[in-house]
């Protein structure tokens, strides 16, 4: 029997997940790393750490499976997206990785706009240029850390760093390349017109290729690290997103949308070729599918919001218990909201300044109150993206729920009655790190197209109609909905 890896590089740490040609999962481990945060606004990790927590992933999955490691027919690389590595001539480390989730480069967003305009950019990149992506942070090091950009020979992505390391290879999916602000997602290719514009070498960028293709094999110093077979395939992968996405069965047009609650929270729907927002409220990116494309908007801490909470105010406490104290508190929270903007936020807001905010706090409430409201309040900003892609004319009557969030049947009833929408689970739970595992099967001929594989392997397992709370949720919502708005001068003033 031949099995599949999918390594995912993630923010909290790097998991390995071992599947069979069957689509079952054989073992899974993940080994962490810390985030940094040595400024207010900035969030790094060093490459290395990605690097080791791989190896022991690795490592534990090939020990406690007991398989053949030889019997690996191919291997996936998915992660976070967006984050900033550069390394020198010599393939060395030149500072710390600048993440998806740091927030330092406003004034490069805005200076990427001018210099090219924003239509452009949301034209040819699919999305404005945001703080979180990866052209504004190179800009932010050409200025800040000239010593550094000297220095620079190579530009990679964190999942394709541990690639480099794996296999000694630069490389770089379609997927994730979406994700810089310097692809053009029409045609699938680095864009000559914005590499230009903003004076980055096009020598710095690793080749590009479709996610189901492979790159280099594993080369012999990293299989005597890992204990896997030298020369076993590595599929170029995909961001986690699409990965993710892939895991969940969404892979073209007639795929349901699906929302992702965890650190973050995404909504995102499958496209046949490249449907780009003009206002560029909802981002475009290349889907791990070849010709397929998709939409996509962030929320930046939606799962985090609730983690913050619980860890700031509630530590110690069960999740569960959180949920079940949060049920019985009415929907709408007796006129309680929660903005869930901690790490300011992308979708619908792209606003760095934006800010977290308790609004409406009376005598009347208690701790099971706050608790409700922030899972609300994470619900709402979920239903702020599908009422964009409902604007786009992408029926989301169904919805496909993953992640963390997606575990516990109250948050589900709740997303149910806020999205007014079914929303379904599917029998995979192993995320973006399954998704590349499929990839690295249809590379090794295990399933003949993506489509193929998550049809062969995903199924829906559990689906939740919209309830009781349905109206009060309504009503809640346009509540919420005004307070962003009235509160954003006060944020950036705050901020300053
Ligand atoms: C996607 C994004 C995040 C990271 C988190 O655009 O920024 O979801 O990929 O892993």
């Amino acid at each position: 029997m031949a099995h599949l890896l999918g390594i995912d590089v993630g923010t909290g740490g790097s998991k390995a997940l071992l599947i069979d040609d069957a689509g079952t999962v054989v073992a899974s481990a993940t080994t962490e790393y810390p985030l940094l945060t040595p400024r207010p606004q900035w969030a790094e990790q060093d490459p290395a750490a990605w690097w080791s927590a791989t190896v022991a992933s690795t490592r534990r999955v090939l020990d406690e499976s007991g398989i053949d490691p030889a019997s690996i027919a191919g291997i996936g690389l998915t992660g976070q997206m967006h984050g900033l590595v550069l390394l020198d001539a010599s393939g060395g480390v030149l500072r710390p990785a600048i993440l998806w989730n740091d927030q330092r480069t406003a004034a490069q967003c805005r200076a990427i706009h001018a210099r090219l305009g924003e239509d452009a950019v949301i034209r040819i990149t699919g999305k404005p240029a945001l703080t979180g992506f990866t052209a504004p942070k190179l800009l932010w090091v050409r200025e800040h850390e000239p010593q550094v950009w000297a220095a620079a020979a190579q530009i990679l992505l964190p999942k394709d760093y541990v690639r480099f390391r794996l296999t000694g290879e630069f490389l770089m999916d379609v997927a994730d390349g979406s994700g810089t602000s310097l692809l053009d997602v029409n045609t699938r290719a680095w864009s000559d017109e914005i590499l230009d514009a903003l004076e980055i070498p096009h020598a710095w960028l690793p080749p590009l290729a479709e996610s189901a293709v492979a790159g280099a094999p594993v080369h012999a110093d990293a299989g005597r690290q890992t204990g896997l077979a030298p020369g076993t395939p590595v599929v170029a992968g995909a961001g986690d997103q699409a990965a993710q996405a892939v895991g969940c069965g969404i892979v073209d047009a007639r795929s349901p949308v699906s929302v992702t609650l965890g650190t973050s929270g995404v909504v995102f729907a499958a496209t046949d070729g490249c449907r780009v927002d003009p206002t560029g409220a909802l981002h475009a990116f290349c889907h791990a599918v070849p010709g397929a494309c998709h939409l996509m908007g962030v929320m930046l801490s939606a799962g985090g919001s609730f983690k913050w909470y619980r860890d700031t105010l509630r530590p110690g406490a069960d999740y569960d218990a959180l949920t079940s104290e949060a049920n019985a508190v009415p929907a709408g929270c007796e006129g309680l909201a929660f903005l869930p903007y901690l790490t300011g936020e992308r979708t619908p807001h792209p606003d760095p300044d934006a800010r977290g905010a308790f609004v409406g706090l009376t005598l009347r409430h208690g701790p099971a109150h706050l608790t409700r409201a922030v899972m609300e309040g994470v619900t709402f900003g979920l239903r702020d993206g599908l009422e964009l892609m409902r604007g786009m004319g992408v029926g989301a009557t169904r919805v496909r729920v993953s992640g963390g969030g997606a575990a516990s049947s109250v948050w589900r009833q709740m997303m149910a009655d806020v999205f007014e929408a079914e929303v379904a689970t599917v029998n995979v739970t192993e995320g973006a790190a399954y998704g590349a595992a499929l990839l690295a099967g249809v590379g090794a001929g295990v399933w003949a197209d993506v489509a193929g594989a998550a049809r062969s392997t995903v199924v829906e397992s559990d689906v939740t109609a919209p309830g009781a709370n349905a109206k009060a949720s309504a009503h809640a919502y346009e509540a919420f909905r005004g307070l962003y708005p009235a509160l954003a001068s006060s944020f950036r003033r705050l901020g300053g």
